[in-house]
């Protein structure tokens, strides 16, 4: 399907969940933050509704995402559920991996077809103090698992502050080199003001050529991570939020002051 600036769209970012195991400084306060009422995330079937009614649309390279999207509970389940529709020639999700280990070979069972891993350094202390906490060595394992069964092509998600010359997105580089992974460098984004760059070695923040809507998991269509528009589906239903969402997608980002990484997904 076309928007009205005649950009293809053909790419929907599910996020299954606003929560998160770790709490990178950049992305939450140190408390966390107060998780949506288990009423209002979407459920299995509400998410599997809009992927039936997308896909035959055009819309057939999906994303799972979050907040962490292997916090969800019956993840596997619902990658399943999506995996038989068909039509979806691109199935994937973007993780932190720190459940990885765990759900690599039952995800790739279920039909998944390869992860985007977010890791912003390599070094065991800076992880830990990024993410409050996290340990590289979960994600190490993690991302040799998703190799081991076949989760490819796996890319990691590196977010840097200024330059990929930093020192932490270079170990990322050179970790991507040792072991034959892709590396994206993503500029630190402020939807407050409306600061976003081109992902480096990806497709994402060039408006363009945008070709991607978003479902939160609070069940929102939106049309662009840096716009306040969303559209509920259990509002307005499914065909009608799509169709709206469409409409109003924007000629480029904006601002989106009420906006929120963890529950939009990145
Ligand atoms: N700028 C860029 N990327 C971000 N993410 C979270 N917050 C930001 C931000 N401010 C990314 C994470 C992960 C996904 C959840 O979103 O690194 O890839
Ligand atoms: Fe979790 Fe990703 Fe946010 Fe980090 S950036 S706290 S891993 S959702």
């Amino acid at each position: 399907m076309y928007d009205r600036f005649n950009r293809e769209i053909n790419y929907l970012r599910i996020s299954v969940t606003d929560r998160c195991n770790l709490r990178c400084t950049y992305c939450m306060p140190p408390e966390g933050v107060p998780p949506l009422k288990h009423d209002d995330i979407l459920s299995f079937d509400e998410i599997l509704e809009v992927v039936k009614l997308v896909v035959p649309m055009g819309l057939s390279k999906i994303r799972i995402t979050g907040g962490e999207p292997l916090v969800r509970k019956g993840i596997v389940e619902l990658v399943a559920m999506i995996a038989q529709v068909p039509g979806i020639r691109d199935l994937g999700m973007t993780t932190n991996a720190i459940l990885l280990d765990r759900f690599a070979e039952p995800l790739k069972s279920a039909g998944l077809h390869r992860v985007n891993v977010s890791v912003d350094t390599t070094d065991p202390q800076k992880y830990a103090s990024i993410t409050r906490g996290g340990d590289i060595n979960q994600v190490f394992a993690g991302i040799e698992k998703a190799k081991q069964v076949g989760l490819r092509p796996i890319k990691l998600n590196c977010v840097i502050e200024k330059s990929h010359d930093e020192p932490d997105a270079q170990l990322v580089k050179q970790f991507g080199r040792d072991n034959g992974l892709q590396v994206r460098f993503i500029h630190m984004m402020d939807m407050e003001t409306g600061y976003f760059r081109p992902v480096e070695g990806g497709q994402g923040g060039i408006c363009e050529s945008c070709n991607r809507l978003r479902l939160t998991s609070d069940g929102y269509i939106k049309p662009c991570l840096f716009s306040p528009k969303a559209y509920s589906v259990r509002d307005m239903g499914p065909a009608e939020a799509l169709a709206l969402a469409l409409e109003n997608k924007p000629k480029r980002g904006g601002q989106n002051p009420q906006g929120s990484f963890y529950n939009i997904g990145g």
